[in-house]
């Protein structure tokens, strides 16, 4: 979403919101001076947020200003999850907490009157949002750092800036009451950090090589650059996806052109996976990190 438009989303969302609001609730919401105003995601975009977050048994969700309590109960009623759900408005954790009883959910989710930024989100396997984007990048840097890589993290109509999703939907609303009738699913995979220098032998081209590769890292996206047997290799499409790392390195090997694709899993200081070869095959691939950097936010 480009900033204009998410700058006219909050704005139509805010007035929509107080338009929709009685008198009391207004009240409410100015007194307890909440950084987004509530308003339910839709049903059908609830399902496509747990979709898309391809939430599952073995789930811990978690959603940060759950209002009615709404995605938590329907990622445990129909997706077999567990979770919680936090709200500052008091009256929609009462809320969340009976329907959750309704609903034969009690004993698998939680509901808790708490701000989100003194939230503990280190449990999530998914984190779920939908709150204004100021609120999604001030989170952003506490996403990167204190979620889990691999933590799936998806957010209804609000992207995070420089940070690109890894996929995205639109879900058609034809009920939706402020802005087009359709509303956006971001989804972002919590990288590993794969930043700093990495050394391994390999057998490039027929011979073993010494290898080393430094590798800068922007959210998901790596950009590197390698020695290849003391020789500049070109590094190309590095991208990590939870822990999982892909890249391919283009080295000059007697006088030809060879490309190889690796792809592994990170595991602190250490990687480990398969390199396919360029004239076809595969062999095991392993490295280990002699120097570690940070991932790096715009
Ligand atoms: C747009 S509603 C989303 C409700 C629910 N997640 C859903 O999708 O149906 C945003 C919710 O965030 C809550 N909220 C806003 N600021 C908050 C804060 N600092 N801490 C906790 N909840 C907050 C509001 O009370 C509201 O219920």
């Amino acid at each position: 979403m480009t900033k204009r438009r998410g700058l006219l989303l909050a704005a139509a969302m805010v007035i929509a919101v107080a338009a929709l609001l009685t008198p009391v609730q207004r009240a409410r919401a100015q007194a307890i001076g909440v950084d987004a105003p509530y308003v339910p995601t839709p049903w059908g975009v609830v399902e496509a947020m747990l979709q898309l977050g391809k939430v599952g048994p073995q789930d811990f969700v978690i959603d940060l200003g759950s209002g009615d309590g709404r995605i938590v109960i329907t990622a445990a009623r129909k997706f077999g999850a567990r979770g919680f759900g936090v709200d500052i408005d008091g009256s929609l954790v009462g809320i969340a907490q009976r329907e959750a009883r309704r609903q034969g959910v009690a004993s698998r989710v939680e509901f808790h009157e708490q701000n989100l930024y003194l939230t503990d989100i280190s449990r999530a396997t998914v984190l779920t949002m939908y709150l204004v984007q100021r609120m999604l990048m001030e989170l952003r840097p506490r996403l990167i750092k204190e979620l889990k890589p691999g933590t799936r993290v998806v957010s209804h109509d609000f992207d995070m800036g420089d940070w690109k999703p890894d996929a995205h939907v639109t879900v058609p609303v034809p009920e939706k009451p402020y802005g087009p009738p359709t509303s956006e699913v971001y989804l972002w995979v919590v990288p590993a950090n794969a930043a700093g220098t990495w050394r391994w032998r390999s057998t490039l081209g027929g011979g073993p090589v010494d290898i080393e590769l430094g590798l800068q890292q922007t959210f998901q996206m790596l950009e590197g650059g390698a020695l290849v047997g003391g020789r500049m290799a070109r590094f190309e499409g590095g991208r990590m996806h939870g822990e999982q790392i892909r890249f391919m390195l283009i080295a000059e090997i007697q006088g030809r052109a060879v490309r190889h694709e690796f792809i592994g899993r990170v595991d602190g200081d250490s990687v480990s996976g398969k390199v396919k070869l360029a004239g076809g095959g595969e062999a095991d691939w392993s490295a280990t990190r002699v120097r570690r950097g940070k991932i790096e936010q715009r």
